[in-house]
């Protein structure tokens, strides 16, 4: 039987949530997902307000309940006063991964200037990696693009899935044993 990996996406938006605009975060997260992966994988999408207890319950039931070995955020990780994913993940997370927020800011810093204004973070709760991308849809490639490589091989130390990629696009890395 194929073992899909399931991966978690999460909109963190008032305005989405709300149905006042379009959501583009969410089908970005998975455009790129499908660009990617080649193991099998399925999405579990949500789209939800800035209130930090439904966030904080969403990731907890994408990675308790749907068991999934990655969740991705987007939105919601700058100074504004309802900006909460950062404390939110922090707040369900077993530890914290700082190097995916560090990385992150690194490249987006390139790009924009404004890319210091995110506090986007990652951390392991259970068997799930957890990723916080900015709300920007510009910004979930650029992201994704300079953390993806240590992505699988995060999953593997969790005892997840074990996920394969599009090496013309992403070369996930594993060191040698
Ligand atoms: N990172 C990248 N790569 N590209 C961007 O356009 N926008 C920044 C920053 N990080 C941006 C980015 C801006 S303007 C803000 S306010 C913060 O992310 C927080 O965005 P969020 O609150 O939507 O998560």
């Amino acid at each position: 039987m194929t073992q899909f990996a399931q991966v978690g996406v999460i909109t963190v938006s008032d305005r989405a949530s709300r149905g006042e605009y379009e959501d583009r975060g969410g089908p970005a997260i998975l455009d790129y997902l499908s660009e990617v992966l080649t193991s099998p994988w399925r999405p579990v999408s949500r789209i939800v307000a800035d209130e930090r207890s439904l966030v904080e319950a969403t990731l907890i039931e994408l990675c308790d309940n749907h068991r999934c070995c990655l969740v991705i955020t987007t939105g919601g990780t700058g100074p504004a006063v309802r900006d909460i994913t950062p404390e939110a993940t922090e707040a369900v997370c077993d530890k914290m991964m700082p190097g995916f927020g560090e990385a992150m800011r690194a490249v987006s810093l390139t790009k924009v200037p404004t890319a210091i204004l995110s506090r986007q973070t990652a951390g392991i709760r259970g068997g799930s990696l957890i990723v916080n991308l900015p709300g920007q849809p510009r910004a979930i490639r650029e992201c994704l693009d300079a953390v993806f490589p240590a992505i699988p091989y995060c999953i593997d130390l969790l005892e997840g899935p074990y996920l394969t990629t599009d090496e013309a696009k992403i070369v996930a890395f594993r060191p040698k044993k």
